[in-house]
């Protein structure tokens, strides 16, 4: 039975592999998108929301927008990863798939509310959404199945050493999410710089011929052109896809109980999510923590995506 899952984005690169990863997945019945600010403008993520699933032909899942800002903090933005679009490389024509108006954290609490339980949430962004919606309706903590999300490092951090970019751009709404008494799954850096797009996966993706390939390949150029400047990394991390490939199929990544608190008040480790695996801090586990990553099936979940997505061109 195809898991149901709503994909919470800041598109964002690997958002967009995300996206396509959770639409051409036999395992994942992709129920909404919802968008929040983040790797850019809350306008320009929604945008690109509608892009990627304009040239994937995904026109049966609602696009519904949220916030434009952190809980507390004024909005970081990462250029210089996903450039000024949040979404450079490829040329994008207009998008066809429509904008819903409904606010994504309504639209979050709504569909968990009328579910039957069988809902699971994956942010891939900054929480803020994630944290409205717990306020707006706690009772969706006893209706979400589990929340896979892709943030936090139980290592270093990306955007600074010590935090990773979706958890420091709005710590406190990473915070509620943590302490909140749900199955939580953090999927962070430790895991997703695993999952490096090395010319093996790009050619790969290349041979399928379609235009949503190409696509794709740009993407990945990008991204990679721009890792390679930021961290000297030789191959760009697809961070994101990695929640969805939990969810889809969870033996592609190992997991082990941890206890996970999010630092909000460091000078200098603000953001951090601190991982505890032993239990020396003598609190007990409230999350997986995903560590071992099956890179040669997860590219081969996400190359089987693409093909799905993309007739082959004539
Ligand atoms: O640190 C990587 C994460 O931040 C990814 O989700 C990327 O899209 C950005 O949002
Ligand atoms: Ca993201």
């Amino acid at each position: 039975m195809p898991r149901k899952i709503i994909l919470d984005c800041d598109p964002g690169h690997d958002d967009a592999m995300a996206i396509l990863l959770a639409q051409g997945s036999p395992d994942i019945d992709l129920v909404g998108i919802t968008t929040v600010a983040g790797n850019q403008t809350l306008d320009k993520t929604t945008l690109n929301a509608r892009r990627v699933c304009s040239a994937a032909g995904i026109t049966d899942v609602p696009i519904c927008a949220g916030c434009a800002a952190p809980l507390l903090r004024p909005l970081v933005t990462a250029a210089y990863i996903h450039g000024e679009s949040g979404l450079d490389g490829p040329q994008w024509p207009e998008p066809t798939v429509p904008l819903s108006d409904e606010h994504a954290v309504d639209f979050i609490v709504r569909t968990i509310m009328e579910s039957d339980g069988d809902v699971t949430l994956v942010p891939v962004g900054p929480l803020t959404n994630i944290a409205l919606a717990l306020r707006r309706e706690p009772r969706i903590v006893a209706k979400t199945r589990e929340v896979v999300l892709m943030g936090g490092s139980s290592e270093r951090g990306n955007h600074t050493p010590a935090a990773e970019f979706n958890i420091i751009v709005d710590p406190e709404a990473a915070a509620a999410v943590f302490s909140t008494p749900w199955p939580v799954t953090m999927v962070g850096l430790n895991l997703t710089h695993q999952a490096g797009a090395g010319p093996d996966v790009v050619e790969r993706i290349r041979a399928l011929g379609s235009p949503l390939a190409r696509t794709v390949v740009d993407l990945l150029g990008f991204f990679g052109s721009t890792y390679k400047v930021a961290e000297g990394r030789p191959h760009p991390p697809v961070h994101d896809p990695c929640a969805v490939a939990r969810v889809a199929k969870p033996e592609l990544v190992e997991v082990q109980d941890a206890f996970v608190v999010v630092e909000t008040k460091g000078e200098w480790t603000s953001g951090m999510t601190v991982t505890d695996f032993t239990g020396r801090l003598g609190r007990a586990p409230n999350a997986k923590v995903a560590t071992v990553l099956d890179r040669a099936g997860f590219w081969d979940e996400m190359v089987s995506a693409i093909a799905a997505l993309g007739p082959a061109s004539r």
